[in-house]
């Protein structure tokens, strides 16, 4: 194996996210509250750039890699693109984060092409409710897909929830009822003030500390991390076969524990979700033979990887929503 992915701050990167589509047909009120408008005329990587970028991350090192997006099934080849990653040896995990949108249909056909692991985003319980926040009528359709992931095989699946003051706030106890006999990890993401969204957000933020409490009042208790767990909290509770994570950015400390690189579906890499910095790394996946090249170039590019974001002076970088890096 060569040498594992390092940085200045002796974080070790055993996790990539990689973007395949920056394309999304939701319209989620903290993302894209006008819905998707196309940004650059560049092609997506192709299904031969991924898997030279995938060798070049899994032999220092990555074991686990998520496809995001934009929204990753909506390209036509998603289902080649989870083959030829799973048809590296040294890659453990293989998770997607989706809206939903086509797994009812589709989650079989994932599964058998070696997906490991999904993050399904659920804002909301009421259909209502779930129609304001994402603009899509989708939610019984996405209840579904949940049962149809556990029915093709997945053990657990996770649940992305970004909670909101005053719009979805006030259904903790219907999500926290949801995953009682389910085995749900349903993790409650902050919301964070990206590129102009800051009017939404200080109307709107919750901290994920309020609801840290309420947890730990009623019961929930913080599970120990593992060498490869991300800035997530996890909670577990006696009586509930789900689980919580919270998602909490804004915590000091929470970049500490960052062990993940970011590449953009154009084939950027993105030291961090709200870096400043983009390194090219597309003219080194045209031929297997560049890959001690992009290693190289990944490694120094890491030097200027910065200890932490600065979301808490309103700077998100160069990030403008996440449907063009994934959350
Ligand atoms: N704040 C917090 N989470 C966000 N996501 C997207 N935009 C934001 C934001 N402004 C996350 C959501 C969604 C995932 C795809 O990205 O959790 O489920
Ligand atoms: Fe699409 Fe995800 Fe953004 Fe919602 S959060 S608009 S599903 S990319």
């Amino acid at each position: 194996m060569q040498s594992q992915f390092v940085d200045t701050y002796n974080r070790k990167f055993y996790y990539l996210r990689l973007s395949v589509t920056d394309v999304c047909n939701f319209r989620c009120r903290y993302c894209l509250p006008d819905g998707y408008k196309r940004l650059s005329r560049d092609h997506f990587l192709s299904v031969d750039e991924i898997r030279r970028l995938i060798r070049a991350f899994s032999q220092a090192g990555c074991q686990k890699i998520r496809v995001t997006g934009g929204e990753p099934t909506l390209r036509s080849d998603f289902i080649d693109i989870i083959s030829a990653i799973r048809q590296d040896a040294r890659v453990k995990i293989v998770a997607l984060t989706t809206n939903g949108y086509r797994m009812a249909r589709d989650v079989k056909r994932w599964y058998d092409a070696g997906l490991t692991s999904i993050n399904v985003s659920v804002d909301s319980l009421d259909v209502h409710q779930f129609y304001q926040i994402t603009g899509q009528n989708k939610l019984k359709q996405i209840i579904s897909g949940i049962d149809a992931a556990f029915d093709a095989g997945f053990k657990q699946i996770k649940v992305n929830a970004v909670l909101m003051r005053n719009i979805n706030s006030a259904s903790l106890p219907l999500f926290l009822a949801w995953i009682k006999d389910k085995p749900i990890q349903l993790r409650f993401i902050e919301l964070m003030e990206i590129g102009k969204s800051k009017e939404f957000f200080r109307k709107y933020h919750l901290s994920g500390n309020e609801i840290k409490q309420q947890l730990i009042a009623t019961g929930w208790c913080l599970k120990p991390k593992t060498l490869t767990d991300g800035p997530a909290q996890v909670f577990t509770h006696a009586d509930y076969r789900g689980e919580i994570g919270l998602v909490m950015p804004y915590e000091q400390g929470f970049c500490s524990s960052c062990n993940r690189l970011r590449v953009s579906a154009q084939g950027k890499l993105h030291l961090c979700l709200f870096g400043e910095r983009h390194i090219d790394l597309r003219d080194l996946l045209v031929n297997d033979g560049q890959i001690n090249e992009l290693q190289q170039r990944i490694r120094s590019s890491l030097t200027l990887k910065r200890e932490t974001h600065f979301l808490h002076q309103s700077n998100s970088g160069m990030t403008q929503n996440l449907s063009i890096i994934g959350g």
